[in-house]
Order: structure tokens, then C-alpha cells, then sequence
């Protein structure tokens, strides 16, 4: 394998005096780049200027038989850098964002001073100079930009607020350039480093330092200026022998159905939904990551969502109303449910038939009937509660709770007090708990009260509680008390 060159290239490598930058420099021009070796060579808090750490590797080069050109300027002045490597060599096709410095202290003894110089070096600095040199390589359709970022900034690193903010808002940049330059074939990548340095010399022991060479990361940023590599938007941590790639990772989250109310109780409720590792995406651009808020919207729009507005539905109380029944209705449901299919049976004569002569009585679950009734009728007035707006298309009649508070007269009118008692969200579908009391007209004398446990088809999502679970009905594990055989008609 013929080894990568960068003959013809022009390379700009910023703090190129020392350490990381200096090792850049050396491997490029090792490789026939032509490197405008830029360093202030001030301190490493930003104090100071000297041009003789350019010099030195501008020298060290040449002695290898290279090509390079010194430059003293501050990267807050990187258009003048720029123009060094045009005035030199006529073109500018890689920039090594590189040079930095460090004003470490705890953040409530951070200076406004301590901030914005780390922001003018890093950030301003890499603005300016890749700013000055953008139209040159997308008008040459070629171009590597690398900035270089810090763990600090990826994780976080005590005393080192304005640092973290800078090196990751590199990355940022880096980001976006990547897109506005993917065209023009200007790539732009960026590195988190880790080397042993005057900047890491005060934070790590020698022996780790020493071991840290820098030359361990150049490998990674003249490889990302190769022409052979079509890396862009890329964020890599190396140093060490080790070289990784970054990038985000989203837990699947939880959406919440528009159109009602999203309080900070359910947010509580659901925290560990929202911040479990267990599935995850990892969104790659803006796209991606808008995908399940436009499904969201979507979905809102599709009416899904509007089905049930909670605040408006639960607990509401639905304008009484009266109906009646009498022996004819209470006979024909025992009928219906099979009763006297011997018409003998003196037994069941008293539930259909109204002169039987010991009495006529009202089967129990005949105590449902008016209820449903009541609230079929209300659906075909169209007078539902606010707050659910779905048709019968969309229900299953779900679980039925009916008390029979004393037995039923054979005829009675009745007043019914109709309440939304409960609305669980099940995820898909919603259940809508109707609570019905029957009293008798005339007395007032409470007779039934039946629950109505409605399934709603595509109501849920919206993030309300599930509600409780029915308890699963496990039969004895022994022989019926009873045995009872029917046979419907
Ligand atoms: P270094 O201090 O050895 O080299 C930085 C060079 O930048 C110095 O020669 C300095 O004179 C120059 N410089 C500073 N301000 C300048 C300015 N305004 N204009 C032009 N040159 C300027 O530091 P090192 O470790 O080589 O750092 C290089 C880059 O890598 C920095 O951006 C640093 O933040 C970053 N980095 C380094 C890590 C490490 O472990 N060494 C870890 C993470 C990031």
C-alpha cells in the first residue's frame, strides 16, 4: 500500500509551536503538504507573544527537507493568517483548527475576562480563519477543516466551564459547516484529543503525559485531510493508541397526544420512560430528529388524539333523565334470556308471566337494561358528555359492574344520575368508566347502580394513568360446588 501523500496541498496548522499542533505539522510536511505553521507563542493562559516557537518547527521542517512558512498571528486574526498561505502559495486546501489555551478556575471564580478570551481563541479564532478561507476551497471544490474540541466539552469538566463551552460550540460548527460544505467537497470534522502537553502537563502525572504522545493523534487528523477520505460531520475522540467515533444517542422517549393539556405530574410520572437507555435511535440529522414530533402532528391530525379531551370529560356529571319500564319490558327480557322455556315451570312463571299467582318478580340483571338503555338514547340525541367525541364505531362495551340495591318492582319510572367516573389512558385505546344511579321517580328510593366500563378504540396515548389492573379471575383448583347445564334457545 502506497503510503497517503499531500503533495500540492497547502495546509494551515494553527498553534503549531507546540504539542498537539506541532506534531500536525510535522506529519503533513513529512508527507509533502506545504504548512503555514501558525503560533502566537504566548503562554498557556494566553499571556505573551514570540515567534520562536513557529520558527523552531518551521526549522525542524526545512532540516527534513519540507516545506514551511512561519506565522505569528493570533487566530483572532485569521484572516491574515489566511493570506500568509495565499501570499506563499496561491491556495489553501486543509485547515487544522488547533490552537488554545486554558483558563481553568471554578466557575464562581470564572472572570468575564477568563470567558471571553477562551471564546475569542478557540471559537472566534476558528471562525475567522475557516471564514476567510471557506470561498477559496468551495470555489476549488476542495477542502478539510478540522476543529479540535475536548472531552471537557463532550462531558463536562470541573473548573472548566468557558473551556467546555467553546470546544463543544466547535463542535457545532463543525456540525453545520459539514452540510454547507458537503457539496463543494469541503469536508469538516472534529477531534477530541487527549495528549500530554503543557496543557495537560498542571492536570495529569507525568508518566501519563510522557506516555501521551501527540504523535498518537495526528495519525487521525492528517488521515480526515486526506482527499481518499470522505469523512464529514464527524466527531472522534483519540489519543493514546485509541481512535472512536461519536455520536447521539436518544431514548426512545414517550410521546404525549396533542390537543390536551401535558402537566409536569404526568413528566414525573413517566421519568423513567423518558430516560430509559433500554431502546434507543440515534438521530444523525435535523430530519431524523424531528421524526416522532412529525409523527406526533400527524397523528393529531388525524383526529386520533381529539377522541377525549380528559379535562373536559371526567367527572362530568350528565343531566338527569327519566324513563320507565313495566311488566311487558321485564317479561320479555327473562324471555330473552331464556327463562320458561318450559312454560310449565312453575318456577320461572315469575319472571314472565305477570298473573302468575305466586307473585311476578323482576330478574336481577335486568337491573343493566335501563341504564344501557338511557345511554344508547343519549348517543342517538347526540348529548354526550363534553370532552368525548367518539362514535359507536369505535367502543366495545367493556366491563359491567351492576348492584341491585333492592329488588326491582315489576314496573317503575326511573331517574337516572349519569357521571364520567373514570378515563384510563391504556396506551393505544382509552376506557371511559360511566357511572349510572336509577332511582325510583316516585319515592326517590336509589334501586340499581350499574358502572359501564366503555373500550375506546385509538383514544389513548395521551400519557394519563393507566389505571388498575382487573384482577385475573385463576379458577379453584378443585371440582365446581355446582354444576348448572343450559341450553339457549
Ligand atoms: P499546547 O499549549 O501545547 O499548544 C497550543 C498552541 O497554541 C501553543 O503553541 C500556543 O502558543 C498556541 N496558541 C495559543 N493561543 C493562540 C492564538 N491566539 N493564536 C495562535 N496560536 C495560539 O496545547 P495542546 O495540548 O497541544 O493543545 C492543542 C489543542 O488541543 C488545543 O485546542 C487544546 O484545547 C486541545 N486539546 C488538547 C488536549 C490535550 O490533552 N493536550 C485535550 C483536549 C483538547
Amino acid at each position: 500500500m502506497s503510503e497517503l501523500r499531500f503533495d500540492g496541498r497547502v495546509a494551515i496548522v494553527t498553534g503549531a509551536g507546540n504539542g498537539l499542533g506541532r506534531s500536525h505539522a510535522l506529519l503533513l510536511a513529512s508527507r509533502g503538504a506545504k504548512v503555514v505553521v501558525n503560533d502566537l507563542g504566548g503562554g498557556a493562559t494566553g499571556a505573551g507573544k514570540s515567534s520562536a516557537a513557529a520558527d523552531k518547527v518551521v526549522e525542524e521542517i526545512k532540516a527534513k527537507g519540507g516545506e514551511a512558512v512561519a506565522n505569528y498571528d493570533s487566530v483572532e486574526d485569521g484572516a491574515k493568517i489566511v493570506q500568509c498561505a495565499l501570499d506563499t502559495w496561491k491556495k489553501i486546501d486543509i485547515i487544522v483548527n488547533n490552537a488554545g489555551i486554558l483558563r481553568d478556575t471554578s466557575f464562581p471564580k470564572m472572570s468575564q475576562e477568563d470567558w471571553d478570551l477562551i471564546y475569542r481563541v478557540h471559537v472566534l479564532g476558528g471562525f475567522r480563519i475557516t471564514h476567510a478561507a471557506w470561498n477559496h476551497m468551495r470555489d476549488a471544490g476542495y477542502g478539510r477543516v478540522i476543529f479540535t474540541a475536548s472531552a471537557a466539552g463532550i462531558y463536562g469538566n470541573f473548573g472548566q466551564a468557558n473551556y467546555s463551552m467553546a470546544k463543544l460550540g466547535l463542535v457545532g460548527l463543525s456540525n453545520t459547516l459539514a452540510l454547507e460544505g458537503k457539496k463543494k467537497n469541503v469536508l469538516v470534522n472534529t477531534i477530541a484529543p487527549i495528549a500530554g502537553s503543557r496543557l495537560t502537563e498542571t492536570v495529569l502525572p507525568k508518566e501519563i503525559t510522557d506516555a501521551l504522545k501527540p504523535e498518537y493523534v495526528s495519525p487521525l487528523v492528517a488521515w480526515l485531510c486526506h482527499e481518499d477520505c470522505s469523512e464529514t460531520g464527524g466527531l472522534f475522540e483519540v489519543g493514546g493508541g485509541f481512535f472512536g467515533k461519536l455520536r447521539w444517542e436518544r431514548t426512545e422517549g414517550k410521546l404525549f397526544k396533542l390537543g390536551r393539556e401535558i402537566t409536569p405530574d404526568q413528566l414525573k410520572k413517566s421519568w423513567s420512560v423518558i430516560t430509559d437507555f433500554g431502546k434507543t435511535t440515534h438521530p444523525t440529522d435535523v430530519t431524523s430528529s424531528m421524526q416522532p414530533i412529525l409523527g406526533n402532528l400527524q397523528s393529531k391530525s388525524l383526529g386520533g388524539n381529539e377522541l377525549i379531551d380528559v379535562d373536559a370529560a371526567l367527572g362530568y356529571e350528565l343531566p338527569a333523565v327519566t324513563s320507565s319500564y313495566d311488566e311487558r319490558d321485564v317479561a320479555l327480557y327473562a324471555l330473552g334470556v331464556g327463562a320458561a322455556q318450559n312454560p310449565l315451570d312453575q318456577e320461572e312463571l315469575q319472571y314472565v308471566y305477570e298473573m302468575n299467582g305466586q307473585g311476578f318478580n323482576v330478574l336481577p340483571t335486568f337491573g343493566v337494561v335501563p341504564a344501557l338503555r338511557m345511554i344508547f338514547d343519549m348517543y342517538k340525541r347526540g348529548e354526550q358528555a363534553p370532552g368525548l367525541n367518539y362514535g359507536f364505531d369505535r367502543v366495545l362495551h367493556g366491563e359491567q359492574y351492576t348492584e341491585v340495591v333492592r329488588p326491582l318492582p315489576p314496573k317503575a319510572n326511573l331517574r337516572h344520575k349519569a357521571k364520567i367516573k373514570e378515563i384510563w389512558d391504556k396506551g393505544k385505546n382509552a376506557l371511559v368508566v360511566t357511572g349510572i344511579d336509577s332511582y325510583d321517580a316516585d319515592t326517590g328510593e336509589l334501586l340499581v347502580k350499574n358502572d359501564l366500563t366503555t373500550f375506546v378504540r385509538g383514544a389513548g396515548g395521551w400519557g394519563g394513568e393507566r389505571g388498575p389492573s382487573a384482577d385475573v379471575n385463576v379458577p379453584p383448583d378443585r371440582a365446581p360446588d355446582k354444576v348448572l347445564e343450559d341450553k339457549t334457545t
